[in-house]
């Protein structure tokens, strides 16, 4: 760590945005070949939000950044780059970020989707910093949108019961530091993925190979035999980076898919659990939408507070994986 001047990507605010309907498990288990105990008990899961007719990506990207800015006292002008992660766009192209910018009336700076699914946010966090670090942007919305509903296969009740909509939204502007870990903002953040690992976790369509949208294929034991490892290193990675430990942390808020995965990974590097964000409960598992529907929740409720010592991390489908410590 130097103590020299430098540029930090500091969060001035976040927001969040779900669709009107939520959708309990008693719900699912008039449709579906399962019980709310199972889905609770292998899960934490309890409530998910489901999209409904009018309700996309982008209009829930664009509620949850205009929540954002308002925290933020900003307005849209002050934006100059807008990054959507999704593995779900509104379309294949033009990009769902572009319909966001238009929807907040923005005509100047550049916006583009990020596609790392479930690891989404986390990326979208990291290469957002690095714009506004080296001076190419001084305002970026980070975003986390999903519509995961609408690539379930609703006959599989292994991966249907454990997805859900929504969207979560954090503005990150570019302010001085110092260059030692006493800053706020971005402080670090370690990205991986490995390729052979794609069919554990895929769609089976898109445009180029299929030319349809495809649906969801998870073997989810496979999934969770990787889960925590992954996390845990990556975690630990960001933890040498800035010289901090478990203890340092404020507040832990992971990727959202599993209660289980949660705990353990918290109780591999020996968090706190009193220190954990958990909204799996409310939301499922929003892929790239859960750790800012977390953030805004926990902001909301008066948990995190400014100056506070927050760690982000996910892994997701690619597989994709990466932690974040941001002082808020
Ligand atoms: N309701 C009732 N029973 C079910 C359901 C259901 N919805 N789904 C599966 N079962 C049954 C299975 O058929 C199986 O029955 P059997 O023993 O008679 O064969 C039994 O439950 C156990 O199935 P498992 O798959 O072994 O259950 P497991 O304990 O592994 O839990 C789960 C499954 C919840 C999917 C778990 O493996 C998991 O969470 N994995 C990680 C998934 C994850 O995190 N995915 C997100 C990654 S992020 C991204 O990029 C999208």
């Amino acid at each position: 760590m130097t103590t020299d001047k430098c540029i930090r990507a500091v969060v001035a605010g976040v927001g969040s945005c779900l669709p009107v309907r939520r959708v309990t498990n008693a719900d699912l288990e008039k449709t579906v070949d399962t019980t709310s105990e199972w889905i609770a008990q292998r899960t934490g899961i309890h409530n998910r939000y489901i999209a409904g007719e009018g309700e996309t990506t982008s209009t829930l990207a664009t509620g949850a950044a205009a929540k954002a800015l308002a925290a933020a006292g900003l307005t849209a002008d002050a934006v100059d780059l807008i990054i959507v992660a999704t593995a779900t766009p509104d379309y294949t192209f033009p990009a769902t970020a572009t319909q966001v910018q238009a929807a907040l009336g923005i005509t100047r700076g550049a916006a583009f989707d990020l596609q790392a699914v479930c690891s989404g946010f986390v990326y979208a966090v990291t290469v957002a910093e690095k714009f506004i670090v080296t001076g190419s942007s001084t305002c970026a919305l980070v975003i986390g949108a999903e519509t995961f509903s609408r690539i379930l296969d609703w006959n599989d009740r292994t991966t249907c019961v454990l997805f859900g909509d929504g969207a979560g939204a954090m503005v990150l502007q570019a302010a001085p530091g110092t260059g030692t870990i006493a800053d706020r903002g971005v402080l670090t953040s370690h990205l991986r993925s490995d390729g052979r690992h794609r069919e554990k976790l895929y769609v089976d369509g898109g445009p180029s190979a299929t030319g349809t949208v495809g649906h969801l294929r998870m073997s989810g034991r496979e999934v969770f035999r990787h889960a925590v490892g992954m996390v845990t290193d990556v975690m630990t990675d960001a933890f040498a980076a800035t010289g901090l430990s478990a203890d340092d942390l404020d507040w832990f808020v992971p990727h959202q898919a599993n209660e289980r995965i949660i705990d353990a990974s918290a109780e591999k590097l020996g968090i706190d659990p009193a220190k954990i964000v958990k909204t799996v409960a409310l939301h499922g598992n929003t892929s790239a939408a859960s750790i800012p529907l977390a953030l805004a929740a926990a902001v909301e409720d008066g948990r995190i507070k400014a100056g506070d010592l927050v760690m982000i991390e996910a892994m997701g489908g690619g597989f994709t994986w990466g932690a974040a410590i941001i002082r808020w």
